[in-house]
């Protein structure tokens, strides 16, 4: 099992911090909704169904066939009306749903009634180049309004989306696009950052040299830049989207319709679409998002920092808080432009009061210096949380005290793209936290950290973190790979879903994720798999063998650190050029994201008798630590080997 180092001194220490009065006596959930959520769960999350507004009442709460659920079965639901049309139907259309920021500078208010005409008008677009309910949408756009537009006229005519990263390459996009079978393409001609215009249509047009049913690609203006324009196949959204009519009735879909197809790597090259439906999802997006950030939609201004490619921008930036009726900041670009205190700055103009954001980007605060935050007013915060990867207790006081003013409690989010939303966090006006650990299960759900035979390790131990019991939010499956599904999360414990996590129970019974314990990375939050930058390294003409391990990173969590052989003929005192053209191709595949942070050339990679890679021991080289046991190896001296090639070679970072 992996072990946090500092989780012994930490729990020594054993800090807890309490919510304060006024916080516990305000906070929408109270200590009451885990004993009601106990004693009868399924009328528990009945009851937060009726958070959302249902066409037609369900007749079944849920029908488990392990593992395939179906959530509130014969219930029928618009999303986009549950975002957007019931909250201008009850008078709040003035409300502003998006604060939002370029990097540039740029800046919009949007309203809810603004948001619904332009999704109306969106969905008219839609339909108009004949997308419908059976067809999938890729979307593949920097963090600007119209993202959230497409993705919510994609929902309202019951069109799936696939949101793709905007940092993904051409090819990770084509096999996104071939893999769903996607019918038209939202991008934008480009976005905003680091102070300059980068380009996506580019990668589109690339895209869709491979083989695809593309019929359209619908394009927003945002730089001005620049473009290729194939007519028969392209269309400009402010030229196809604003002559629509800004009516637009919507139809209602099937608790269980498919609302969107999410792409995560798993431990083979092939990522996984993860797909969710509509009823069950949205309605533990918006419990969650109601009850973890506490959210009071009169007061808040809430600003969730994730980008709408990942999980996160799905179910908090935009199914949960605008369910709840939120107003939210979005910003486009990155926290260094054009100041360090960018993101300050912005909590300062906009009285942000809930901060959801991710370790990495912590630390990386924590590294530049006190003397950003400090430069601007941040006491409108009255809340903070963090989601990605284990946070470290030291990036979680910091956190506490440099950003929240000792004032704000902290909600350490555990959740995948699987899980849909939130499932081990505190609650905010109850739990009493420890820096660094996601304390328990939300009131509905059931974890429990196992041992290797599936039993329950109990408290003071560690294990592997499995989910008990079905959840309205959980994945329906792999898209178009049914017997994946039950062969990741399934099978390795009986009838539990296993999450891919390493956990500990403290003496308390808090839960502690302490990471990966497969063959996934996970790197600034995101989640990259070691056999994908491997299959993108072997891709490389000069790569005959790769293996790839996660090294201990004090910055991003993990780095990426590759082990090559190359082919005959290379020379590889071509060092730094090589190394260069390795990062530069792995960056072409998946995209930068999936950049080696180190590639060290070996003339062996270390295997067992049956051919698998130990990547444990390469892990020990990449974080210079004495070669654990490799007596299962099948050459005893590869090891030997790699550590004098090495220290005799260079490396470069
Ligand atoms: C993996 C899921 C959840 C949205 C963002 C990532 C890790 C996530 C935590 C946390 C420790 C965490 C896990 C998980 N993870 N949140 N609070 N503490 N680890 O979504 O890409 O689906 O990745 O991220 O390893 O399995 P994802």
């Amino acid at each position: 099992m992996p072990e946090s180092e500092s989780l012994s001194n930490l729990l020594s220490e054993n800090r807890l911090f309490k919510p304060s009065d006024s916080f516990a006596k305000n906070a929408n959930v109270k200590f009451d909704s885990y004993q009601e959520a106990k004693k009868d769960r399924l009328a528990f999350w009945e009851k937060q169904a009726n958070r959302l507004t249902w066409d037609k009442k369900w007749n079944q709460v849920l029908d488990w066939q392990l593992p395939f659920a179906k959530w509130f079965v014969g219930g029928k639901l618009n999303a986009s009306v549950n975002c957007l049309d019931r909250h201008v139907a009850a008078g709040i259309g003035n409300r502003v749903a998006f604060f939002f920021e370029g990097e540039p500078g740029d800046s919009k208010t949007i309203t809810y009634s603004q948001l619904l005409i332009e999704v109306k008008k969106c969905a008219n677009a839609l339909e108009s180049i004949g997308i419908g309910a059976e067809d999938r949408v890729a979307i593949y756009m920097p963090l600007i309004p119209e993202a959230v537009i497409a993705m919510l006229a994609c929902a309202r005519i019951g069109a799936m989306h696939s949101v793709v990263f905007g940092g993904f390459s051409a090819e990770a996009l084509s096999s996104r696009i071939q893999d769903a079978d996607a019918k038209l393409v939202i991008t934008s001609d480009g976005g905003y950052r680091r102070g300059s215009a980068f380009a996506l249509k580019p990668a589109v047009d690339k895209a869709l040299e491979n083989p695809n049913n593309v019929k359209h690609v619908l394009v927003v203006k945002r730089t001005g830049q620049e473009v290729e324009w194939k007519n028969s196949r392209d269309l400009w959204w402010h030229e196809l989207v604003e002559k629509q009519s800004d009516e637009h009735e919507a139809k209602s879909f099937d608790s269980e319709h498919g609302l969107f197809i999410l792409y995560t790597s798993g431990t083979t090259a092939k990522p996984k679409g993860i797909f969710h439906t509509t009823g069950g999802y949205l309605t533990q997006a918006a419990y969650t998002h109601h009850a973890v950030f506490d959210l009071k939609p009169e007061k808040d201004v809430y600003w969730c920092t994730a980008d709408i490619g990942w999980i996160t921008g799905h179910s908090y930036v935009v199914y949960g808080p605008l369910i709840n009726g939120a107003t939210q900041v979005i910003y486009e670009g990155t926290p260094d432009t054009p100041t360090k205190a960018r993101v300050f700055q912005l909590i300062e103009k906009y009285k942000v009061t809930i901060l959801y954001t991710a370790p990495t980007l912590i630390r990386t605060w924590m590294k530049w210096g006190d003397e950003f935050p400090n430069s601007c007013d941040l006491s409108s915060l009255r809340l903070l949380g963090s989601v990605g990867e284990p946070i470290n207790p030291e990036a979680w006081m910091w956190y506490r005290e440099v950003i929240g003013k000792n004032n704000c409690p902290i909600v350490d989010t555990w959740w995948q793209t699987e899980t849909g939303s939130i499932m081990i966090s505190p609650l905010p006006g109850v739990t009493e936290t420890k820096p660094g650990s996601a304390m328990k299960p939300l009131p509905g759900i059931s974890a429990e950290v196992v041992d290797d035979k599936g039993n329950p390790v109990g408290n003071g131990k560690g294990g592997y973190l499995t989910l008990t019991e079905p959840w309205p939010s959980m994945t329906r499956g792999v898209w178009g790979e049914p017997q994946r599904f039950i062969d990741t999360y399934w099978s390795r414990f009986k009838n539990m879903y296993f999450a891919g996590d390493g956990a500990k129970l403290d003496e308390d019974g808090a839960f502690w994720v302490l990471g990966r314990v497969d063959d996934v990375m996970n790197v600034s939050g995101h989640r990259i798999s070691t056999t994908e930058v491997e299959s993108a390294l072997v891709s490389h003409e000069a790569v005959a063998e790769a293996a790839v391990v996660g090294a201990n990173d004090a910055m991003t969590g993990q780095a990426i650190v590759a082990f090559v052989i190359l082919r005959g003929g290379i020379d590889s005192a071509t060092g730094a050029e090589l190394e260069k053209s390795l990062k530069d191709h792995v960056a072409n595949e998946i995209g930068a994201i999936a950049k080696p942070k180190k590639i060290m050339v070996v003339a062996e990679l270390p295997k067992t008798r049956s051919g698998k890679i130990m990547r444990r021991l390469l892990r020990d080289v990449a974080e210079n630590r004495q070669v654990g046991d490799a007596t299962t190896l099948a050459d005893p001296n590869v090891m030997k080997l790699i550590s004098e090639g090495l220290n005799s070679g260079k490396s470069e970072d």
